[in-house]
This record gives structure tokens, sequence and C-alpha cells, in this order.
């Protein structure tokens, strides 16, 4: 079976660590979030996937220059201007020759759904597509999908105003499709499935949906992509994966608890460091406390400053000796000289 895994978005929300790297390529315990995807998809069987890029699609094409990524034979599908999520797909199905039932995920979305288990749903309902469903506390951000007894979509109503979702399951981001939903795709504009395509086959009765009761995390936003890792650092997801790379190089009266340390990462004297991702060169001073926060590549953190309150350092850039981030971020190189106000101050 093929799978359309969605790659193509700004990632905006996650800027500026996104303005380096596209989303799915961030690393997600050293290994780019892409691979976890590909991973999870190839234990279901996909051998086949097409990669739907807009922005930075050299990024992915540098890094599985032989077009195989965790045992799943690639497909570039490159769109020239962004499609929005449905021209996406059609524009990535149309590119592979897709011509079967297929599988289309967000590639931003970690999950140990089971997908065998709804594609076996999607089956034996007869409907033009299934999505997976999750349950979640604040629907207002994801797509809401209130179904009825037999699985068939009642509505689907994208993001919500808070308190108004008509229920608390949400679209999880992976779809079983027929090649059929395609035609209702407009060609050559951008086409969201979420806000047009979706709800004109609830109008049609040919849209089905299946909750499931998993792991599931859209890592978006900087808190959602420090909680997926700590996720796996504290075995949420199965055993406890170790967030330290073997060539990052700790004091060793520094403190180092529940984060990540990628490659060559140096942590000084006396620094503390917790619920945190420093990539790959990040280095911290002496007694500089990092807590909760995401330092880009080869980011600095002068000694005695404070980072923390999900703030996040783009790469190169840098904090001088004892200033205080809390929240926000600063920019790719850009270096900080002065704490920055914080909310509500000044
Ligand atoms: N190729 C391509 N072109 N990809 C795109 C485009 C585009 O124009 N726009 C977005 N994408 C990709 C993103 O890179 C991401 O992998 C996926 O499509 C979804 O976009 P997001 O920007 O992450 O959407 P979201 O998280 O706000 O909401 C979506 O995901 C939720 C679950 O995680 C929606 O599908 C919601 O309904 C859903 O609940
Ligand atoms: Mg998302």
């Amino acid at each position: 079976m093929q799978a359309v895994v969605l790659v193509g978005g700004f990632g905006t929300r996650l800027r500026p660590l996104t303005l380096t790297t596209p989303k799915q390529m961030l690393p997600i315990l050293h290994k780019p979030m892409i691979e976890h995807v590909l991973e999870h998809l190839a234990h279901h069987g996909i051998t086949e996937a097409v990669l739907s890029m807009g922005y930075r699609p050299d990024a992915f094409a540098d890094a599985y220059a032989d077009g195989v990524c965790a045992g799943v034979k690639l497909h570039y599908a490159i769109e020239p201007e962004p499609l929005d999520t449905a021209g996406a797909i059609r524009f990535a199905a149309l590119h592979a020759g897709i011509a079967d039932r297929f599988v289309v995920v967000n590639g931003d979305v970690l999950t140990d759904l089971d997908l065998t288990a709804l594609v076996a749903f999607h089956d034996a309902h007869h409907g033009e597509g299934t999505i997976a469903l999750h349950q979640v506390q604040d629907p207002s951000a994801y797509g809401v999908v209130p179904t009825d007894d037999d699985g068939r979509v009642l509505a689907f109503v994208e993001k919500p105003a808070p308190g108004e979702a008509p229920t608390d399951l949400i679209n999880a981001g992976t779809y079983v499709l027929e090649p059929a939903v395609l035609d209702r795709i407009a060609d050559g504009r951008k086409v969201s499935i979420e806000r047009e395509v979706f709800p004109a086959m609830v109008a049609d009765r040919v849209l089905y949906a299946s909750p499931g009761n998993t792991y599931w995390i859209d890592t978006g936003t900087p808190a959602a992509y420090l909680r997926a890792q700590m996720d796996l650092l504290q075995g949420v997801r199965g055993e406890r994966a170790s967030g330290i790379h073997p060539t990052a190089v700790v004091a060793p009266d520094a403190v180092v608890a529940r984060s990540v340390l990628g490659p060559g990462v140096r942590v000084d004297a006396g620094a503390a460091v917790r619920g945190s991702v420093l990539m790959a060169g990040a280095h911290v001073g002496a007694g500089a406390v990092i807590e909760r926060a995401i330092l880009g590549n080869r980011a600095e953190v002068g000694p005695g400053a404070r980072v923390d309150d999900v703030a996040v350092l783009g790469d190169d850039a840098s904090v001088g000796p004892d200033l205080r981030v809390s929240g926000g971020s600063v920019g790719v190189g850009e270096h900080l000289e002065v704490s920055p106000a914080r909310v509500g101050e000044g």
C-alpha cells in the first residue's frame, strides 16, 4: 500500500527552528521526525511513500539521497506553490500514479495508532474515506469530528472556537482514502482537505472515522515538540530512551535531567539542563540554567544565563552572560545582549 506524507507546510509555529530546517526534518531524539513517521508506516506494511513537499524540499532530498527512508521507498512530489492539504494530496498522488486506496498522514504527528486496523475498518464500511480519531482535552486546535454509532462522520469542524466543539474526538491526521477522493479536489489551486473536501464528503455521506486509543501527539508547537521527546525519555511509549548523544560532553558537576543533548553539545561546569532539547553543537556556559527550552543547532548560552518557559533559540543564536530568556524566541544568528522584557512588564 502507498502513503502520501504531507511535509510541505511552513511550520510557522515552530519558528525560528523551521526557518533553517523544515518541521519534519527537526530531530526527535537524534533522528529526523520523518524517520519516526515512516518507521510507523513501514511497521504497518507501507512500502512506498510520496513525500508531499513544498517548503524546503532540498532538506529531505539531501538527507535521503538514495530515495529510501526507514526501509520505505520514497517519491518526491514538489509543489510549484503551496496547494494546501488536499491540493498537496492530489498533486502527490498523481505524481506517484496512485490508483488504489491509499493512506495519507500529516508528517508532524507521532503516534502508535493501529493503521492496519484503520484500513480494515475502512474496507468494512465502504466509504470513500476514513479518518483516524483521537481524544483530546481541548479540541479547539484541531479538526473536530462527530460521528454516528456506525462511524459515519456527521460534521467536520476545523479548529472551532474554544468551548464550541461538538465532541472531544479530533482528526488525528491519518486517513485511508479511495482514489475517487482525488476527483473531488480541484486542480491547480489551494484546496484544504479539512475545510473543503471533508465537509463535502460529509454532505455526500461517504466519510467515516474510527477512534483509536493510543499514543498520539502533533509536534507542531514548541511545547508539543518538547513533550514528544519527554514522552520518549520517560518511557510513555514503551522502553525509556536515553537522550544524551555519545558525543555530547557534560561537565562532571553539571546537572542534566529529562533532556535531549544532540551531537557535540557541551554543558559546562555548574550548569543545569532540565526538560529541554539541545540540538547539535549547542553550548551551555558555566552555571547557566536551561529549563523547558529548545536550543537550535550551535546555539550558545552564556555563563550564568537562564533560558526557560518554552523559550526557543534559533540556530546560531546566542544569549549573553547572566541574561534571562523566559518564553519567546531568539532568532537565527541573533546575539542577545540585553534580557528581553517579559510579557506584562515594561
Ligand atoms: N505539501 C504540503 N503543502 N503540505 C502542507 C501544506 C501545503 O500547502 N500545508 C500544510 N502541509 C502539511 C504540514 O507540513 C503538516 O505535515 C500537515 O500538512 C498538517 O499541517 P499543519 O499545519 O501541521 O496542520 P495543523 O496541525 O494545524 O492541523 C492539522 O492536523 C491536525 C492533527 O495533527 C489538521 O489536519 C487538523 O484537522 C488535525 O486535527
Ligand atoms: Mg500539525
